[in-house]
C-alpha cells in the first residue's frame, strides 16, 4: 500500500481527483467505481470544476457505485442515486446510461446483486475504485463478519453504521436498516484502489488497517493483500492514536 500524507480534506480531494483525470485523460473507456459519504464530496467538487474548466469530458467514461440502500427510490434524498446525481453527475456530460447504481427498490433483491455484478463484467475491469473508510473499518458498507469472498449482495446495516449515518437523516429511525453493496471480492478485483481517509475521527481505523492484522473482522484490512493500493490522507487522520 502506498500511503500518500496530505495537509488537509481540500489537498486530499485535489490529488484524488487528479488520479481520476489522468485515468480519464489516457484511457479510451475508462471504468470508475465510486463512493458515497463526506469524504468523496470535495473530489467530486474538483471534478466538477475540471470539466467547467473544460479540461476534461465524461462522455467516454463509465462509472459503477458501491452500494444502495434497500427501500430507498432514486429520488429520495438520502439516496445514494440522488447523492450521486447532486454532488456529481448532473454537473458534467455523463449520461444515465454511463452510471450504474444497485437499484435498492428492487423487487428481487438478489437477482438486482446479480445483475450488477453482470453489468460489472461487461464493462470489464472496474480501473480505480475508490472508497472511504467506516469508522468500524467497513468499505462499502461490507460490516465487519464479512466474507472476504463475497460478491455483490445484501447486508445488515450495524447499529453503529445507522448512527454514523444518522447525521444525513432527520433521526436514526429513518435509517434503512439494509443495503445493497459490492462484495469485497468485487471490490477487489479492481485495478487501483483509492481509499480517501480524512479527519482525526479516522484515525484509529487508519491506524489499525496499517498496523493491524488482515482479518474479516475489519474488512478494510484486506488491502494489505491487493497489489495496487493508494490511500491518501491527510494529517488529521494520521494522527493515530
Ligand atoms: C458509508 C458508505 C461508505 C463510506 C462510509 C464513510 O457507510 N457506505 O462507502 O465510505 O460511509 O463515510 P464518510 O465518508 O461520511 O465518513
Amino acid at each position: 500500500m502506498k500511503i500518500v500524507k496530505v495537509k488537509d480534506y481540500q489537498e486530499m480531494s485535489q490529488k484524488a481527483s487528479s488520479v481520476l483525470l489522468d485515468l480519464i485523460a489516457k484511457k479510451a473507456d475508462p471504468v470508475l467505481g465510486l463512493a458515497t459519504g463526506s469524504t468523496p464530496i470535495g473530489m467530486y467538487q474538483s471534478l466538477i470544476k475540471a470539466y467547467e474548466q473544460e479540461t476534461v469530458s465524461f462522455k467516454h467514461v463509465k462509472t459503477f457505485n458501491l452500494d444502495e440502500y434497500v427501500g430507498l427510490g432514486r429520488q429520495h434524498p438520502n439516496s445514494y442515486h440522488y447523492f450521486m446525481n447532486e454532488k456529481l453527475f448532473k454537473h458534467i456530460d455523463i449520461g444515465s446510461g454511463q452510471t450504474f447504481i444497485p437499484d435498492g427498490t428492487a423487487n428481487d433483491l438478489v437477482v438486482e446483486c446479480q445483475n450488477y455484478e453482470q453489468q460489472i463484467r461487461e464493462a470489464g475491469q472496474i480501473d480505480i475504485q475508490v472508497l472511504g473508510l467506516g469508522l468500524n473499518g467497513h468499505i462499502g458498507f461490507n460490516e465487519p463478519g464479512t466474507s472476504f469472498s463475497s460478491r455483490t449482495h445484501v447486508i445488515d446495516l450495524m447499529e453503529s453504521t445507522r448512527l454514523a449515518n444518522a447525521r444525513f437523516f432527520d433521526s436514526v429511525d429513518e435509517v434503512p436498516t439494509q443495503a445493497i453493496t459490492m462484495g469485497i471480492d468485487t471490490i477487489t478485483e479492481s485495478k487501483l484502489i483509492l481509499l480517501l481517509v480524512s479527519g482525526e475521527k479516522k484515525a484509529t481505523a487508519l491506524a489499525r488497517l496499517i498496523n493491524g492484522e488482515v482479518s474479516e473482522e475489519f474488512p478494510a484490512s484486506i488491502l494489505n493483500r491487493h497489489p495496487n493500493v493508494i490511500i491518501i490522507a491527510d494529517e488529521a487522520a494520521c494522527r493515530c492514536r
